[in-house]
């Protein structure tokens, strides 16, 4: 090879010069995880006794998709063609921006909302247009509807957002969705079971309505990567077009059905969660930490200025929380998950316990 063309690297897309590096901090997690809104205990025994059955013969082939969507459908009382099973909501994310957003488009976004959005959003030629919540972190649906424009070509909602834990109505979404019969409108019910209510019923019959679930958080399954995303048949047809028919793995599909099956197990962990939201709620209104009103497994908090610091000293205490000041609108905000009550009693003592040294240290000062 020329030595002159050995230095010489392909250039990527403009696009993709311009983007942000994002490394979510997945590093040295052995503590008790309340950072990333995972489940932090276990999926369920009945997936544990399918995996343990998994046989290496059974790796050697593609995984097929097509009869665990079925199931997936029938479960939401949905047909197969508007199911789509996907790498975690983030593929659905990403499968779903490169289907429908071009040049001259713009994806609208209320902020602060989930960081891959604007990630994904950022590798095509639309546009992003954000609108601020308010301090109160309430979902933006007044400014929102008035920001639809005839490029708006998808309205992304996290419902339950995060990391502020709001939600959207019912009424607002169908609104935005009559508003903007031209754009795609995305409610990703990553949270749905925390919150209980949901949308998806009216599949098929909003014709712009797609929602994306995942496995990895009420049902503890973030390590395998299952998501999914329903939406009308039609539109559907497309977003295969753009899907790898591998992408979901076999392990993934073979964990599904019986993840699905134990709702007894499911029940148990949301109201486990729900109820040591409450417990954590009180101990964070005891130690006068303002906190926004949560519909999911996480809670935002008001720290401050030492907010970096707090988040350190947590860990030291061997617990991890989420510092979320870069988000837009949350400078000195920190997301706390939240895990079982004995879990979340541990999570309180180091809180208590951080805040009394955070106070100590800015008192010696
Ligand atoms: C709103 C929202 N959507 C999607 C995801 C990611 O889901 P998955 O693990 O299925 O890619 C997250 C993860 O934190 C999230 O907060």
């Amino acid at each position: 090879m020329p030595e002159a063309t050995a230095t010489l690297s392909p250039a990527p897309r403009a696009r993709v010069q311009a983007m942000k590096e994002y490394h979510p901090p997945l590093g040295g997690r052995d503590a008790l995880r309340l950072d990333f809104n995972e489940n932090t205990l276990a999926c369920s025994p009945k997936v544990r006794e399918v995996l343990a059955q998994i046989s290496a013969g059974s790796l050697t082939r593609y995984p097929e998709r097509e009869p665990v969507e079925a199931i997936v459908a029938d479960h939401l009382c949905l047909v197969p063609e508007m199911v789509a099973l996907t790498n975690g909501v983030d593929e659905a994310i990403h499968v779903l921006f490169e289907t429908f957003l071009e040049a001259g488009d713009e994806l609208l976004l209320p902020v602060p909302t989930y960081t891959m959005y604007e990630v994904y959003a950022s590798a095509t030629d639309a546009h992003v247009v954000t609108v601020q919540a308010a301090d109160d972190l309430q979902f933006p649906f007044e400014r929102l509807l008035a920001a639809v424009t005839l490029k708006t070509k998808i309205i992304a909602i996290a419902n339950p957002n995060s990391p502020s834990g709001s939600v959207a109505t019912r009424a607002q979404i169908l609104q935005l969705a009559r508003s903007a019969p031209h754009a795609v409108i995305l409610v990703d019910e990553a949270y749905f079971h925390f919150h209980g209510e949901t949308i998806i019923d009216l599949i098929g019959a909003v014709p712009n309505l797609v929602v994306a679930r995942t496995f990895s958080k009420a049902y503890g399954l973030a390590g395998l990567r299952l998501g999914l995303l329903a939406g009308p048949a039609r539109m559907m047809r497309w977003v295969r077009r753009m899907l790898s028919p591998y992408s979901v793995n076999s392990i993934a599909l073979a964990c599904l059905p019986p993840a699905l099956e134990d709702t007894a197990y499911l029940d148990w962990y949301v109201s486990e969660v729900l109820a040591a939201r409450a417990e954590f709620e009180a101990a964070l209104d005891a130690a006068r930490v303002r906190r926004w009103p949560s519909r999911a497994n996480f809670i935002l908090v008001e720290i401050g200025a030492q907010h970096a610091e707090f988040v350190r000293l947590m860990r030291k205490a061997g617990v991890l929380v989420r510092d979320r000041s870069s988000d837009p609108g949350c400078d000195g905000r920190v997301r706390i998950t939240i895990g079982t009550r004995e879990q979340m009693r541990h999570a309180g003592t180091a809180l208590n316990q951080t805040l009394a040294a955070l106070r100590a240290e800015s008192e010696a000062r």
